[in-house]
């Protein structure tokens, strides 16, 4: 078996990204928006916000301003027509988006989304041409199973066999534990170490090394202002995908500072 353990932090540049999920009015979106572009400075950081659909275009509007990139929650995998209450990549694109998250266990455990399904939007995401986060994750019953790596290898093989490998550098994976989600227990470092080190492998297995070793991997799940430097600054955690703490500009903002200060430990 191949090693990516030693595959270099460095090379990669760390990935935030605030998912907004299912809140805020457009006023508040607005007042969050604006509250971000004056926190987040980062120079270093690549960073992202995913605001509901409905205010996409008013926080487009406000942070196209800033290094602040505007991405979606959720798209369907056709280009057009009869689906009704469905958001095509195209119209995320004409609003300026320019990454979406596929696949959220949110998506595949409220709504149901299958594997293939996945595949599908991860597919069209790309020749749409936008940038994919793709979620993987196990639940608390899988973990307790001794499944974790099981379930999540095979999400990341299902939702990728099809793809060009030239698309992979479009792509981060955002290891998200069901448990973890919203939940205020984080995963130990260790736990998520051991899963990105496997996210790795799995992607090397199916696109050779090279390209593995430039995938950002994120790490979800009740990230905080107070755990993101020690998730962070473990060189197999290249970024973060944060829920319930990016609704706060002060908190997000200071999850973004852990995330450049990281750069420093690499
Ligand atoms: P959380 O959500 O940070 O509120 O746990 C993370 C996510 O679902 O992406």
């Amino acid at each position: 078996m191949v090693k990516y353990i030693n595959s270099e932090r460095r090379d990669r540049e760390p990935f935030i990204v605030g998912n907004w999920k299912m809140n805020n009015t457009q006023e508040e979106a607005i007042q969050l928006a604006s509250n971000l572009v004056r926190m987040v400075k980062s120079q270093k950081v690549r960073v992202a916000v995913t605001p509901s659909f409905t205010t996409l275009s008013a926080v487009g509007n406000i942070i196209s301003s800033s290094r602040i990139e505007l991405g979606a929650q959720n798209m369907n995998p056709e280009v057009s027509g009869a689906h009704t209450g469905e958001i095509s990549s195209a119209m995320l694109i004409d609003l300026g988006v320019t990454v979406v998250i596929v696949g959220h266990s949110e998506r595949r455990h409220l709504y149901g989304e299958g594997d293939l399904l996945i595949k599908r939007k991860v597919k069209a995401a790309f020749a749409a041409g936008l940038d994919v986060i793709l979620c993987v994750g196990e639940t608390l019953s899988d973990r307790k199973a001794g499944e974790a790596k099981k379930v999540v290898g095979s999400q990341l093989r299902k939702a990728l066999c099809d793809c060009n490998p030239s698309c992979f550098g479009l792509m981060t994976v955002a290891y998200e534990p069901v448990w973890a989600i919203g939940t205020g227990l984080a995963a130990s470092v260790m736990d998520a170490q051991e899963m990105h080190v496997e996210i790795r492998q799995i992607i090397g297995e199916l696109v050779g090394p090279e390209i593995a070793n430039g995938i950002v991997i994120q790490y979800g799940g009740s990230v905080n202002a107070n755990n993101a430097l020690s998730l962070i600054k473990n060189e197999h955690i290249d970024g973060l995908l944060v829920g319930g703490a990016s609704l706060s500009a002060p908190s997000f903002g200071k999850i973004v500072d852990a995330a450049e200060s990281s750069i420093f430990h690499h």
